[in-house]
């Protein structure tokens, strides 16, 4: 017999992002941010290569991020706005979690699956932190996709890549909900 729990049913129906420049202090301690790291990890992972790791951001070292995207857009040659949204998003953040995908073997497993992993990581992540009050925001943006900033930002490898980073913080405003596409449209139900 199924156990539903339907409390967690309902969270997911109505599960939100908030926007990051609404987040702000306080955020959740080391310890809380340890036990979400350890909900996120516990995704299916085919062939059990933990393909991804955590780099949780902290103040000071998103002030670091926002100087290092001010130059490197600058040198890059990058639309003025895109760089200020770039800068901001990592200036303005109380708390940030980088979840780097780290694909391991991909001739045994293929490299889209670890990366699937990779997201939901992400996901889950997302969902144990909006479980526990928090707002969150899964952003990107040019600079994970520069591997200048990938390695002299975050110490990436040059076969790691970031899936998302995750800003988690206190939301400070009421945003409205965004619309959403309609399931039943989305789904096929073949009868044979
Ligand atoms: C892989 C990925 C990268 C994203 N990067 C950005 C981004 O750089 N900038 C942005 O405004 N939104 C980005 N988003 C979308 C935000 O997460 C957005 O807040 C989200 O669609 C709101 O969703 P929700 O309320 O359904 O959680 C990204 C989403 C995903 C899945």
């Amino acid at each position: 017999m199924p156990a539903p729990v339907p409390a967690v049913l309902d969270f997911l129906l109505a599960r939100r992002s908030r926007p990051a420049r609404t987040l702000a202090a306080p955020v959740p301690s080391r310890d809380e941010i340890a036990r979400l790291i350890a909900a996120a990890a516990r995704v299916p992972d085919h062939g059990k290569l933990a393909p991804w790791r955590f780099i949780v951001l902290t103040r000071p070292v998103l002030d670091r991020l926002a100087a290092q995207v001010a130059a490197r857009g600058a040198e890059l040659g990058i639309d003025a706005g895109k760089i200020a949204k770039s800068v901001a998003q990592y200036r303005d953040s109380p708390l940030a979690v980088a979840v780097i995908s780290a694909p391991g073997d991909t001739g045994r497993i293929p490299l889209i699956e670890q990366q699937l992993s990779a997201g939901a990581v992400c996901m889950t992540l997302i969902t144990a932190a909006t479980a526990q009050g928090w707002g969150t925001n899964w952003l990107t943006g040019w600079q994970v996709y520069d591997r200048h900033f990938l390695r002299e930002g975050l110490g990436l490898a040059d076969h790691e890549s970031v899936a998302g980073v995750i800003h988690v913080g206190t939301p400070t405003a009421d945003v409205p909900e965004r619309p959403r596409p309609d399931p039943a449209a989305l789904t096929d139900w073949p009868v044979a």
